[in-house]
């Protein structure tokens, strides 16, 4: 196991603790995004929920854009195709929403509601190139599926 799988490894039994008998969303969604975003480092780690467009949730790192349309950006792409999107290089993402000029990668995971339902998708932003993998991606598809039953 490398480091980095380790360190999810522990995030995500901790992120389950949390999410044991919780229902309020933005409650979890907050510790959430606070605990990948200190135990891993990131620039920006937080939550964009699903309403007529994706509208900012709970977050860790400098202010972000509020409202993103379907479709656009890395997060409206995420919520359209129903997929993880990994981006190694913002620069090289054709409208790509540039919140802060410091990030450079980026990973978007939809949380999906039981139903099938795109209910929000969890951002990461990082200040390095080519900062996110597939391992980042399960790992961070595991911990978006403990928000799968709550209300939105
Ligand atoms: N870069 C995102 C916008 C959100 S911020 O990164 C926090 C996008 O292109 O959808």
């Amino acid at each position: 196991m490398t480091e980095k799988e380790s360190r999810y490894e522990d995030i995500l039994a901790r992120a389950k603790g949390l999410a044991d008998g919780e229902n309020d969303v933005v409650a979890l969604m907050a510790n959430i995004s606070s605990l990948i975003h200190y135990e891993m480092g990131f620039w920006w780690t937080g939550f964009y929920i699903v309403k007529s467009e994706l509208v900012l949730g709970p977050f860790q790192g400098p202010v972000a854009c509020t409202r993103i349309a379907f479709g656009r950006g890395v997060c409206g792409t995420a919520w359209k195709e129903r997929r993880t999107v990994i981006v190694p290089d913002v620069e090289l993402f054709p409208g790509h929403i540039a919140c802060s000029s410091e990030s450079r990668s980026e990973i978007v995971v939809p949380v999906f509601a039981a139903d099938g339902s795109v209910k929000a998708v969890l951002d990461i932003d990082s200040r390095e190139l080519d900062t996110f993998s597939d391992v980042d991606a399960r790992y961070l598809e595991a911990i978006a599926s403990l928000l799968s039953r709550q209300d939105y």
